[in-house]
């Protein structure tokens, strides 16, 4: 693995950057890091560039005086993704792939850099804003983490980020999970909380976005279920102008690239070929 490091705007950023060829562009899920795509990262690399950025505040990047108090907009996230496809001197349009908050992040980019985008892959996010009770919650465990000095408040959230099967039969993926959120900082939390309660509703931008996308869902997802991922696809495919796939990927829950990671590095593979004309 190779970690690169630049400043964006003021902050320290980090991001994995391996293999080469066309580039695929990985943003992690909450309260996460880039370490949740290791089995992609590792699979990918032999075809393509993969990039994997940690999130401002999350896994080896920071964040900025007040992100914690005020928040972090999706939107910020996004301008950090292109601030670091900017430093890594990567103009060409890329296949973005996000997880969860990932996809929130990459819905921005897509929305608001579009040259920038080759292909979509949501997966298992959402378009819908919150709704009052769960904006409520977040902002309550973003006061809980940073009452705690650390990111416990957000361990209440694994019950619901893994299917019972992989559950029940593979806790080694449990482990990887519960450590990834327990290494994360109370600030990170916070400031991903506060800026997720606040993020738009995006339903009705999303045929705007004309890149070729591969909505992705785990069969078992509880958060993020697959009724609502065929319920933005609809949107996205409204555009016309692009080609909308859909994928929903068994013995998985919410966290579908650690769950059943061939199947979805698979799905993610035949996708960039497609886009790259590979
Ligand atoms: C994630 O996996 O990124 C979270 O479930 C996103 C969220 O809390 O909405």
């Amino acid at each position: 693995m190779a970690q690169r490091q630049f400043n964006v705007d003021g902050v320290r950023l980090a991001c994995e950057d391996v293999g080469a060829g066309p580039p695929i562009v990985l943003l992690h899920g909450f309260p996460l890091d880039h370490t949740m795509w290791n089995a992609q990262i590792a699979a990918l690399q032999s075809n393509f560039r993969v990039i994997a950025p940690d999130l401002r505040g999350f896994g080896a990047s920071q964040l900025a005086e007040g992100d914690a108090e005020n928040g972090v907009g999706m939107e910020r996230y996004a301008a950090d993704v292109i601030g670091l496809l900017d430093s890594l001197q990567i103009s060409e349009p890329v296949v973005l792939a996000g997880l969860s908050m990932g996809g929130y992040v990459a819905w921005q980019v897509a929305l608001r850099w579009p040259d920038r985008i080759r292909g979509l892959v949501p997966c298992d996010t959402r378009a819908v804003a919150d709704a009052d009770e769960p904006r409520a919650a977040r902002f309550k465990m973003a006061e809980a983490a940073m009452q705690a000095g650390n990111s416990s408040p957000a361990l209440a959230m694994m019950p619901k980020l893994l299917g019972a099967e992989t559950r029940e039969q593979r806790p080694e993926v449990e482990a990887l999970l519960r450590a990834m959120i327990e290494r994360q900082t109370a600030e990170a939390v916070a400031a991903a909380q506060r800026g997720m309660a606040r993020r738009e509703d995006v339903r009705g931008k999303l045929d705007k976005i004309t890149a070729d996308s591969l909505c992705i869902v785990g069969a078992e997802d509880a958060i993020s279920p697959p009724a609502e991922m065929h319920e933005f696809a609809a949107l996205l495919a409204k555009s016309g102008d692009d080609d909308v796939r859909i994928t929903e990927i068994d013995h998985a829950g919410h966290m579908t690239p650690m769950e059943n990671p061939a199947a979805f590095t698979a799905a993610v593979a035949a996708f960039a070929k497609k886009c790259y004309r590979l």
